[in-house]
C-alpha cells in the first residue's frame, strides 16, 4: 500500500474514539477531580494548590464539552518539560489537514496529549506535592488489592512449575512458554480505563483464572506464538536479554512478572529489561514506583490478608524471586521519555538512545492495546493487512517484535480473509470489547 490510509478519528461514531471521548474520558476527569478533592481533604496545607488543579480539571471538562480548538504547549510548559515540542510539531501537521478539535481530532494524537495536559497540572502547580503525585494511584492499589484471588492462584502455578524449571527438555520448555505467555496477554484484560466504560470490577477478576484463559484459546485470532518460538534464539543457557514493553500496573505487571521469572528461572534468558512510563499515564499503565509499590503490596499482610491467613508460601517464593533477580541486576527497570510521545513506534530508530538499547534484545515484548496501537501507528487498515506492513519501518529495523494485546481499539491486522465478517457476525464491537486478542510477531 502506497499511500497510507487515515487514522481514526474523535468524530467518527464507527470508532471506539467516540465512546472514548464522550463518556470515558469524562468519566476518568472527574474520578480525578475527587481524588484531588480527597488529598485536600486529608492535608488542609495543599488546600489552595490542589482547588487550582481541580479547576484545571474543570477547565478541561468544559474544553471537551464544547470541543474547543486544542492549543499548543506554551513556553512555560515546554521548558517543565522539553518532550512536549514534539506534541506541537506533531499538532502543527494535524491543523494544516484540518483544525484540531478536542471532539474531532485524531484519536491517538490526542489522547496521549490529554495525559502530557494533564501532567502540566501537577508540575507547574507551584507546589512540590503534587510534582510526582500519581492522579491514578489510590486507583491503582485498590484494583491490584482486588485481584488477590487471581495473584493467589498465580503464585501457587507458578511454585508448583518452579521446581522443575530447570531441567526441562525443549518440548516441555515450549509448553511452559505458550503457558506463561497466555497468563502475561490476558493480564491485559485488566487495564483500569476499562472501569470508565462498560466494564465492571467483577469482567475485570473474571479473567484472571486458569480456567478463563483455557476456554479463551479460539479468542486468539492471530497467533504467531510457535514462529516466534521457532525464530528467536530462545536456547537455554545463551547469554541475552529479552525487554518488555510494560503496560498496566497491578495484575498485568504481576503476570509479566511472572513471565519474567518463567524466562530467567528457565535459563531462556539471563536479563529482562521492564520498561516503564515517565507520567502517569492511560490511567493504570506502569511507572518505575509502581513496579517497588507492587512488591512492597505483596509482602504486605494488611494488603492480602486472604493470601496470608491461609497459605502465605507461594507469594513469599514469587516476592523473593523478583526482589532476588532485581538485587542481581537480572531484572531491569528502566524508563525513557518516548513511550510517553505521541509518536508511533515506527520512530524508534530516530531516537538513537534508545534505539541502540533495544537493538541489545533478542525478544522485545509489547504488552497491551496502546503499544499496538502505537506499532500500527492506530491507522484506519484493513483488517487482512500484514503485522509486517501495518509496523511500516519497524518491520526492517532489526528489533524483534512480539506483540500480545487484546483487542480494544479498532485497529486489528493480521486476520485470514472471511475472519472479519464472522467475527462481527457474533458481537458489532468485537475488536473493542478486550475479548479477543492477538499475538503478533515480527522479527
Ligand atoms: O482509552 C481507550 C484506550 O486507549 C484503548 O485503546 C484501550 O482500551 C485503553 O485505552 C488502553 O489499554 P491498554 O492498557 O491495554 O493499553
Ligand atoms: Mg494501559
Amino acid at each position: 500500500m502506497s499511500q497510507l490510509p487515515p487514522p481514526y478519528y474523535n468524530d467518527d461514531k464507527n470508532s471506539f474514539a467516540f465512546p472514548t471521548v464522550h463518556k470515558r474520558w469524562p468519566t476518568i476527569l472527574n474520578g480525578a477531580i475527587d481524588d484531588v478533592q480527597l488529598t485536600i481533604d486529608e492535608d488542609s496545607n495543599l488546600k489552595e494548590s490542589g482547588s487550582k488543579i481541580i479547576n484545571q480539571f474543570k477547565q478541561l471538562l468544559d474544553d471537551l464539552k464544547n470541543d474547543t480548538k486544542v492549543r499548543e504547549f506554551n513556553e512555560i510548559e515546554i521548558k517543565a518539560n522539553p518532550d512536549l515540542k514534539h506534541f506541537n510539531k506533531s499538532l502543527e501537521k494535524f491543523n494544516q489537514q484540518k483544525e484540531v478539535t478536542w471532539q474531532t481530532g485524531p484519536w491517538l494524537y490526542l489522547e496521549c496529549y490529554l495525559y502530557q495536559y494533564i501532567n502540566n497540572f501537577f508540575i507547574l502547580s507551584g507546589e512540590s506535592y503534587w510534582h510526582s503525585f500519581d492522579i491514578f494511584q489510590r486507583l491503582k492499589t485498590k484494583t491490584f488489592k482486588q485481584s488477590e484471588l487471581g495473584v493467589l492462584e498465580l503464585c501457587k502455578r507458578y511454585e508448583s512449575l518452579s521446581k522443575q524449571l530447570n531441567k526441562t527438555d525443549e518440548e516441555t520448555l515450549h509448553l511452559l512458554f505458550i503457558e506463561f505467555i497466555d497468563i502475561s496477554l490476558w493480564g491485559n484484560a485488566t487495564d483500569l480505563s476499562l472501569l470508565a466504560g462498560d466494564v465492571s470490577l467483577e469482567d475485570i477478576k473474571s479473567v484472571q483464572g486458569a480456567e478463563v484463559r483455557k476456554k479463551n484459546e479460539e479468542k486468539i485470532i492471530v497467533n504467531d506464538l510457535k514462529q516466534a518460538w521457532n525464530e528467536t534464539n530462545l536456547k537455554q543457557g545463551s547469554n541475552s536479554r529479552i525487554d518488555i514493553i510494560l503496560d498496566n500496573s497491578g495484575f498485568e505487571l504481576f503476570a509479566d512478572l511472572i513471565l519474567s521469572l518463567y524466562l530467567l528461572d528457565s535459563n531462556l534468558t539471563n536479563e529482562i529489561h521492564l520498561h516503564c512510563k515517565e507520567i502517569p499515564w492511560f490511567v493504570s499503565d506502569t511507572m518505575i514506583k509502581d513496579f517497588h509499590d507492587l512488591i512492597d503490596q505483596m509482602k504486605d499482610k494488611n494488603f492480602y490478608p486472604e493470601i496470608y491467613k491461609t497459605d502465605p508460601k507461594a507469594i513469599e517464593l514469587v516476592y523473593s524471586k523478583i526482589e532476588n533477580y532485581y538485587n542481581d541486576k537480572k531484572i531491569i527497570v528502566e524508563s525513557h521519555p518516548f513511550w510517553t510521545l505521541d509518536y508511533n513506534y515506527w520512530l524508534i530508530p530516530g531516537f538513537s538512545d534508545l534505539y541502540d538499547n533495544l537493538k541489545k534484545s533478542k525478544l522485545i515484548i509489547f504488552k497491551g492495546d496502546l503499544n499496538y496501537r502505537k506499532l500500527t501507528g492506530d491507522l484506519q487498515w484493513p483488517k487482512t493487512t500484514t503485522f509486517k506492513e501495518s509496523i511500516q519501518d519497524l518491520a526492517t529495523s532489526g528489533l524483534p517484535i512480539l506483540s500480545l494485546r487484546t483487542c480494544k481499539a479498532d485497529v486489528v491486522v493480521g486476520l485470514p480473509e472471511g475472519l472479519e465478517e464472522k467475527l462481527q457476525k457474533q458481537a458489532d464491537n468485537w475488536a473493542t470489547s478486550g475479548k479477543y486478542a492477538v499475538i503478533s510477531y515480527n522479527k
